[in-house]
C-alpha cells in the first residue's frame, strides 16, 4: 500500500506533472500566450479599424505559404523565368491557384496596409507612448514595398523589365554616387540575369525579415497597449475587455470577410489588377507605350513624373514616405483622436484626395493637363505634414474630452 505524505497547511497540492507543465517550467510559453492573447486587456470600444492588423497578419502568412510553393517551381534566370511562370499557370498541379492567391494577396495586403496606416493617422495612434509601434510599422511598410517591387520583377515580363529600368534611371540621377550605386544594385548597366537573381533572393529573404519585424511591432504594442477611437487611455478594468473571446471573435469575422474578398479576386478577377503587358516576355529592345507600376506605387511614381528634375523627383518621392517617421513630433495637438478635431478631419480628407490624385497622375502621366493637378496635390501633401500638423492645434475649437471609455456622452 502506498502512503501519501501529509501536507502542511502552507504547502500547495503538487500539480500533476504533464508535458505542458514540464515545458512551462523551462520555457513559459503557455503562460505568456495566456497573458498576451487570452487575458490581455483591450479597450472595450474598438471598432473595425482595429481588426486590420490581424487581417494583415493572416494575409502575410498566406503570402508566405503560397510563395514558398511557387518558389519550388520558379526559375530565377532571365532565360527561364517567364517560361517557368507559364509552366506554373498551366502544368503545375494547382499552380494557377497558388499564383492567383499570391497575386490577389499582394494587392489586398497593400490595400489593408494603407487602411491600417490611415487608422493610425486618424486616431493619433502614433502619439506618446506609441511612437515605437508607429516606427516599427513604418519599417514594415518600407520592407513590404521593397518585397512587392522585387516580386513584380520576377515574372520577367515587359513591365517587370521596364519597371526595373525606371528604378535604375531614378537611382542613377543621384549626384556623384548615383551611377555607381545603380550599377552595383543591378549588377550591370541594364536589368539582366544577375539582377533577376538578386531580386529573387531579396524577395524570398525579406518575407522572413518582415515576419520578424511584425513580432517586434506587436511586442511594442503590447507594452503600451492599444489606442482606441476616443484616444483616451482606459484607467479602470471596467473600461477594458479580455482579448479572448471578445476580440478573437470580432477579428475573426473581419478575417473571414477579407479572405472571401481574396478568393473572389483570385477566382473571378485574377487579371483585374495586373498589367496585360506583363504577359509578354521582357524585351530590352521594345519600350512599352505606357510604363506604370502596380496601383500601390502609383502616387510615388506620379511624383517622379511631375517633377522635371529626376533627382528632385526622387527626393520628394522618397521624402513623402520618410516624412511619416517625423509625424509623432510634427503633430503638437494634445488630442489624439480626429473624432474630436474637426479641422484636422478636413485636412486629413484633403490628404487622402491629394494621395489619390497623385496616383491618378502616376497612371495617366502622359496626359500633360494632369501635371499641374499633380503638383498641387504634392504641395498639399507636404503642407499637410509640415504646416497643418504642427500648427492646426492653435485653430481647433477647444473640446472637453470624455473622461472614461464608459462615458456615453461625446465631447462638446
Ligand atoms: C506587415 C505589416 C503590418 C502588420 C502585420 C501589422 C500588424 C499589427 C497588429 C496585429 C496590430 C494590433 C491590432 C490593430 O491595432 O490593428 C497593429 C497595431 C498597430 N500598427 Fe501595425 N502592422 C503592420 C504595419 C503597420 C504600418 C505600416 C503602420 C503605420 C506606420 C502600423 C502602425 C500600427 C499602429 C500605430 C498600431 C497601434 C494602433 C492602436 O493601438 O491604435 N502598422 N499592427
Amino acid at each position: 500500500m502506498t502512503h501519501t505524505p501529509e501536507l502542511r497547511p502552507d504547502q500547495e497540492t503538487p500539480k500533476k506533472q504533464t508535458v505542458s507543465t514540464w515545458i512551462e517550467k523551462r520555457l513559459p510559453i503557455f503562460s505568456t500566450f495566456r497573458r498576451e492573447y487570452i487575458q490581455f486587456p483591450m479597450p472595450r470600444n474598438l471598432n473595425i479599424w482595429w481588426a486590420f492588423g490581424a487581417v494583415l497578419t493572416v494575409v502575410l502568412l498566406l503570402m508566405l505559404a503560397t510563395g514558398i510553393f511557387l518558389a519550388m517551381s520558379y526559375t530565377p534566370s532571365a532565360t527561364g523565368a517567364f517560361a517557368s511562370i507559364e509552366m506554373i499557370e498551366r502544368s503545375v498541379p494547382s499552380g494557377w491557384l497558388l499564383r492567383a492567391l499570391h497575386m490577389a494577396g499582394s494587392n489586398l495586403f497593400l490595400a489593408f496596409l494603407y487602411l491600417h496606416l490611415f487608422r493610425g493617422l486618424y486616431y493619433g495612434s502614433y502619439k506618446n507612448p506609441r511612437e515605437l509601434v508607429w516606427f516599427s510599422g513604418l519599417f514594415l511598410m518600407l520592407m513590404v514595398m521593397m518585397t512587392a517591387f522585387a516580386g513584380y520583377i520576377l515574372p520577367w515580363g515587359q513591365m517587370s523589365y521596364w519597371a526595373a529600368n525606371v528604378v535604375i534611371q531614378a537611382i542613377s540621377s543621384v549626384p556623384l554616387i548615383g551611377e555607381g550605386l545603380a550599377h552595383w544594385l543591378m549588377g550591370g548597366s541594364s536589368p539582366n540575369d544577375l539582377t533577376l537573381h538578386r531580386y529573387f533572393v531579396l524577395h524570398f529573404v525579406m518575407a522572413f525579415f518582415i515576419i520578424g519585424v511584425v513580432f517586434i511591432h506587436v511586442i511594442c504594442l503590447h507594452v503600451v497597449k492599444s489606442n482606441n477611437p476616443k484616444g483616451i487611455e482606459p484607467k479602470t478594468k471596467e473600461e477594458t475587455l479580455p482579448f479572448y473571446p471578445y476580440y478573437v471573435a470580432k477579428d475573426g469575422v473581419v478575417i473571414v470577410f477579407a479572405l472571401l474578398l481574396l478568393v473572389v479576386l483570385a477566382f473571378f478577377f485574377p487579371d483585374w489588377l495586373t498589367n496585360s503587358e506583363n504577359y509578354m516576355p521582357a524585351n530590352p529592345l521594345e519600350t512599352p507605350a505606357n510604363i506604370a507600376p502596380e496601383w500601390y506605387f502609383l502616387p510615388f511614381y506620379g511624383i517622379l513624373q511631375i517633377i522635371p528634375s529626376k533627382f528632385l523627383g526622387l527626393l520628394l518621392s522618397v521624402g513623402s514616405l520618410l516624412l511619416l517617421f517625423a509625424v509623432p513630433w510634427l503633430d503638437r495637438s494634445p488630442i489624439k483622436s480626429a473624432k474630436y478635431r474637426p479641422l484636422y478631419r478636413v485636412a486629413l480628407l484633403l490628404l487622402v484626395i491629394s494621395f489619390v490624385m497623385l496616383g491618378i497622375v502616376g497612371k495617366y502621366h502622359s496626359h500633360t493637363g494632369l501635371v499641374w493637378f499633380g503638383r498641387l496635390a504634392l504641395l498639399y501633401y507636404y503642407v499637410h505634414f509640415l504646416v497643418i500638423l504642427p500648427f492646426s492645434e492653435k485653430f481647433e475649437l477647444k473640446r472637453t474630452l470624455p473622461t472614461s471609455l464608459l462615458d456615453e456622452k461625446e465631447a462638446k
